[in-house]
C-alpha cells in the first residue's frame, strides 16, 4: 500500500497559518506594529501604498534582533515571549504564538532589517517563505519590515482583497487602536506619502483617546468607573444625547489587551436602558481588569478575541458600569451648579476626565419623604432645586441647569424605592407599623403561593403577614413608604403581579419583588403632593444610582432645553 500522510513542508504549513493570521494588508499591520510594541518602541512609523497591496513598511526603535534570532524569528513558532504554554496565563506581550513573521514572509517578499544598536546590523530577504540573502547593514538600533507584493503567490487571496481605499480604512483602525493601546509610544501612519495618523510618544490615555477619536467624539463622552468582585471596568461612554445610529466608534481593552466582544458591546448599552433611542448605538472606550488565570487570550489565532471563565459575571459588571455612571451623570446634569461631568482634556481646560458629583451641592437637611419602607434615610444631603411646581398633580418642575425639567413623580418614586428596598433586603430586616386592626384579605391559590414563596423578603420590607384560615391572610404591620400609602391595596396588587409573573424579565426574585413593591408602593399619577414632599422626593432621586427611568424602562426625566425655548421664539 503506497502511503497516504504525509508532512507538509514549512513553507506550505505557514501559507495555510497564513490564511488565519493574515487576512488581509490590516492583518499584517496589525501584527507588525504589535512587534514593534512588544519590542518596547517608542517611535513607530507605519507605511502604506495601494491600502498596503503593493507595499507595508514597519519601522520602529525598539529592542532590534541579533543575526541569530533575526534569521529564528522567521521560522514558525520561533517567539521570544514565552517559553510554555504556563507562560500563556498573564502573557503581556501582544505576540506569543510566533506565527505571524514566518506567515506573512511566505505570502509576499520580505525584507527584514534590525539591529540592536551595537555591531552590525542584519538585511535578511525572503521571498515566498524562502530564505534568499542574509546580509550585513548599518542601522540604528530598532527593526524595519518591508513587506512587498502581498499574496503574490496566493492568487486566491489576492482576488479577495478590497478597493485601496477600504484596505487602508482597515490599516488605519488597526493602528488606531494600538495607538490606543499604548499612549505612551509614538505612532506614524502614512497611506500613499500622506499622514494620517500621527500621534506623539508620551501622551496621557485621554490625550491619546482625544487625539485618536477627535474632539468631537471625545467631548460627548463621560467617565466610567466601577468594580464588582475580582472585575473592574473603567473608560468612556458616549451621553445618551449624542449616540447616533450610525458612526459609532468602540474599543474593549482586557487587562490593557484589545480585544472584540459583541457580547459585551451588547450588555454596554443594556446599561443604557430607555435612556438611549433603541436605534442608537453609543460610543463605548472601556478597559476591563482581571485576575489573568480568568481570561484567555489564546482562543483566536490573530488574538481578536478572548475567553473569560465567568462569561455572566464580566458582562454584569459591563451593564453596571454603564449604568451607575449615567446615574451620576443624570444627578449631576439636573442640579443647578457648575459642575465637573465633562469629559476634559488636560491642558485644555485645566480639569481632570475623572467624574464628580459636586458635594457642595447636597447640603443638610432632614428627609420626609421616606426612601423604603421603615428604612433609614441613606442621605441626608439634598440638592437645590429652587422653585418647584406640580403639573397636573404628575409631574415635579424646576429649572434645571439646562433648561425646564420634568420629573415624573410615580416612575421617580418608584426608582427610589427599588433602590431603598434592594439595600434593604440585602442589608436585613425593618420593622414595619403595626396596625391597630389587622387589615384582612381574601387571595387566590397562585397569590397565597407567592406570599409563602416571599414570606422571607416581606417580613424584611416591614410586612408582617399571618395565615387567617382558608384563603384569607391578616396584615398586622405595613411599610410606611409615603403619606398617602395604601399598604392593603399595594399588598393585594403586588401578590397579584408576581402571581402573574408581571415582572418575570427581572434578572432575579429579589429583583423582581423590589420592582414590583416599588412599582405598587409609589406615590401615583394624580397624586397631589405638597412642596415638602416634591422637594424631598428629589433629593431621594439624585441621590439614586440607577439609570434615569423606572422599573419598566419608562423614562423619569425628560428636559425642555434653553435653547429649543429659544428656537420656538426665534432667538437663535
Ligand atoms: N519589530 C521587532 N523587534 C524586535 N524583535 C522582533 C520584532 N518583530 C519580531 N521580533 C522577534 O521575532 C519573534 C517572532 O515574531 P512573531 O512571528 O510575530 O511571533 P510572536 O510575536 O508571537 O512572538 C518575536 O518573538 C520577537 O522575538
Ligand atoms: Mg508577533
Amino acid at each position: 500500500m503506497p502511503r497516504r500522510i504525509a508532512i507538509l513542508p514549512d513553507t506550505v504549513a505557514d501559507q495555510i497559518a497564513a490564511g488565519e493570521v493574515v487576512e488581509r494588508p490590516a492583518s499584517a499591520v496589525k501584527e507588525l506594529t504589535e512587534n514593534a510594541l512588544d519590542a518596547g518602541a517608542t517611535r513607530i512609523r507605519i507605511d502604506l501604498e495601494q491600502g498596503g497591496k503593493t507595499l507595508i513598511e514597519v519601522s520602529d526603535d525598539g529592542h532590534g534582533m541579533g543575526r541569530e534570532d533575526a534569521v529564528l524569528a522567521l521560522d514558525r513558532h520561533a517567539t521570544s515571549k514565552i517559553r510554555s504554554a504556563s507562560d500563556l496565563v498573564g502573557v503581556r506581550t501582544f505576540g506569543f504564538r510566533g506565527e505571524a513573521l514566518p506567515a506573512i514572509a511566505s505570502v509576499s517578499r520580505l525584507r527584514l532589517t534590525t539591529s540592536e544598536g551595537e555591531g552590525d546590523g542584519t538585511e535578511i530577504d525572503v521571498s515566498g517563505g524562502r530564505v534568499d540573502h542574509v546580509g550585513v547593514v548599518a542601522r540604528q538600533r530598532g527593526t524595519t519590515i518591508t513587506v512587498r507584493g502581498l499574496f503574490f503567490n496566493t492568487p486566491a487571496r489576492r482576488k479577495f482583497l478590497r478597493s485601496a481605499s477600504s484596505e487602508s480604512r482597515a490599516s488605519w483602525e488597526a493602528v488606531a487602536t494600538l495607538a490606543l493601546a499604548h499612549p505612551e509610544a509614538g505612532f506614524e501612519l502614512y497611506l500613499d506619502g500622506r499622514s494620517r495618523l500621527v500621534v506623539p510618544a508620551g501622551q496621557t490615555p485621554v490625550e491619546r483617546l482625544e487625539a485618536v477619536w477627535g474632539a468631537d467624539v471625545a467631548r460627548t463622552l463621560v467617565a466610567v468607573s466601577y468594580a464588582i468582585g475580582s472585575f473592574r471596568v473603567s473608560g468612556f461612554i458616549q451621553r445618551p444625547a449624542d449616540a447616533q445610529p450610525t458612526g459609532r466608534r468602540t474599543q474593549l481593552f482586557i487587562n490593557g489587551r484589545p480585544f472584540r466582544d459583541n457580547f459585551l458591546v451588547r450588555a454596554a448599552e443594556a446599561g443604557y436602558r430607555s435612556a438611549i433611542h433603541p436605534g442608537d448605538r453609543p460610543s463605548l472606550f472601556l478597559e476591563l481588569e482581571t485576575a489573568s488565570e480568568d481570561v484567555d487570550v489564546n482562543v483566536h489565532p490573530a488574538k481578536l478575541e478572548v475567553r473569560f471563565r465567568d462569561r455572566m459575571g464580566i458582562e454584569r459588571v459591563v451593564e453596571e458600569a454603564v449604568r451607575d455612571a449615567l446615574g451620576k451623570l443624570q444627578a449631576a446634569a439636573l442640579v443647578n451648579a457648575p459642575r465637573s461631568s465633562e469629559f476634559r482634556v488636560p491642558g485644555s481646560e485645566g480639569g481632570s476626565s475623572t467624574f464628580s458629583v459636586a458635594d457642595d451641592l447636597f447640603p443638610e437637611t432632614e428627609p420626609e419623604f421616606g426612601a423604603a419602607p421603615g428604612s433609614e434615610p441613606q442621605s441626608n444631603r439634598n440638592p437645590e432645586f429652587g422653585t418647584l411646581f406640580q403639573l397636573f398633580n404628575t409631574y415635579i418642575v424646576f429649572e434645571g441647569a439646562e433648561g425646564l425639567v420634568f420629573v415624573d413623580q410615580h416612575s421617580a418614586h418608584e426608582r427610589v424605592l427599588f433602590e431603598g428596598v434592594m439595600a434593604q433586603i440585602e442589608r436585613g430586616s425593618m420593622a414595619g407599623q403595626r396596625l391597630l386592626l389587622p387589615v384582612t384579605l381574601e387571595l387566590t391559590d397562585e397569590e397565597l403561593d407567592v406570599v409563602e414563596s416571599y414570606g422571607d423578603v416581606l417580613s424584611r420590607v416591614g410586612f408582617e403577614v399571618e395565615p387567617f384560615g382558608g384563603r384569607t391572610v391578616a396584615i398586622h404591620a405595613v411599610p410606611t413608604p409615603h403619606p398617602k400609602f395604601d399598604a392593603g391595596r399595594c399588598f393585594q396588587e403586588m401578590v397579584a403581579d408576581l402571581a402573574r409573573g408581571r415582572f418575570g424579565a427581572w434578572a432575579n426574585r429579589l429583583e423582581r419583588f423590589a420592582a414590583t413593591f416599588a412599582c405598587r408602593a409609589a406615590v401615583k399619577g394624580g397624586d397631589p403632593l405638597d412642596e415638602r414632599e416634591q422637594r424631598e422626593l428629589l433629593s431621594r432621586l439624585f441621590t439614586c444610582t440607577l439609570p434615569p427611568h423606572d422599573v419598566h424602562g419608562r423614562s423619569t426625566i425628560v428636559q425642555l432645553p434653553r435653547e429649543e425655548l429659544e428656537r420656538r421664539f426665534g432667538r437663535r
